[in-house]
């Protein structure tokens, strides 16, 4: 069945609205009263800020959309939680850098039905962009279409995603490293998963992989980047998966195919 909540831009306005009001809690916190808390281990933060958003998110969608599920990364996912209609939420993608006083984090909702996610926002308060994307109404920055962009992977601009908290990943890790070195003219890590899917669909880079993330991490960005054109699966060309984690390879027609294609040959094709 397709949910006909989201079915034109304008519905999505009312979203707009609670996650710019969410994201004062980011941009209003000071600095040097930002404590990251290690959560399952090695870089792996949350802040009270995280939890604060998300809780600003869980009451305000309640409110407004109260017979729409919630998964958030500070919650966890539980089974069946995916059932229905849902909204699947990272309260602040790039918890790191905003530890650190770093102005790359977003807050990223995805909208899922029957398992298939259908409408999507990331907001990112820093740079006040809203990246949109509506399933079959095309993807958007502050209201303007987006669309990625056609260079092949040799010769373009690659995002690494680390994936550094597995550090089962290091050897896969290493040599996807080596084929953006050998394909590349460069690359960017940014530090928040989302902004990196929404910054492919913007065409400001042509190809993007990590090894392993979280449907939090991904779901809103991955059908951005499809409205806008471009492809967001696993490295092996499955479709990204929403009940749990994985890898995620984000392109252009021609850069994502290039990159995949090459991919085939390494230990990480199928991690
Ligand atoms: C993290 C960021 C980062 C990615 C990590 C994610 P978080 O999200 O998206 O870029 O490399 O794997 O967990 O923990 O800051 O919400
Ligand atoms: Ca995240």
């Amino acid at each position: 069945m397709f949910d006909t909540r989201f079915e034109t831009l304008e519905s999505l306005e009312p979203l707009k609205k609670i996650v710019r009001e969410a994201a004062r809690i980011m941009l209003d916190a000071p600095v040097k009263a930002i404590e990251g808390h290690e959560k399952s281990g090695w870089g792996d933060f949350v802040t009270d800020q995280d939890v604060e958003v998300q809780e600003v998110l869980q009451r305000e969608l309640a409110n407004s959309y109260p017979d729409i599920g919630f998964i958030a990364e500070e919650a966890g996912m539980a089974d069946g939680s995916l059932d229905g209609a849902v909204f699947i939420v990272d309260p602040i993608d790039g918890t790191l850098n905003f530890v650190r006083g770093r102005k790359a984090s977003a807050i990223s909702i995805a909208y899922a039905v029957d398992r298939e996610v259908v409408a999507a926002l990331v907001y990112d308060p820093w740079m006040d962009e809203t990246y949109t994307a509506i399933k079959g109404l095309g993807a958007y920055v502050n209201g303007s279409p987006i669309r990625v962009s056609s260079w092949p992977f040799t010769g373009g601009l690659a995002t690494y995603g680390s994936a550094i908290y597995y550090k089962d990943l290091r050897e896969k890790n290493h040599e996807m490293l080596d084929l953006v070195w050998d394909h590349a003219v460069d690359f960017r890590r940014s530090g928040a998963a989302s902004l990196d899917l929404c910054h492919i669909a913007a065409g400001r880079s042509d190809v993007y992989c990590e090894l392993r993330l979280q449907p939090w991490d991904y779901a809103a960005g991955a059908l951005i980047v499809q409205e806008a054109g471009g492809f967001c699966t696993q490295v092996n060309g499955q479709p990204v998966k929403l009940h749990e984690g994985g890898s995620v390879l984000a392109g252009g027609a021609a850069a994502w195919r290039e990159f995949a294609d090459l991919a085939r040959h390494t230990s990480f094709y199928n991690v």
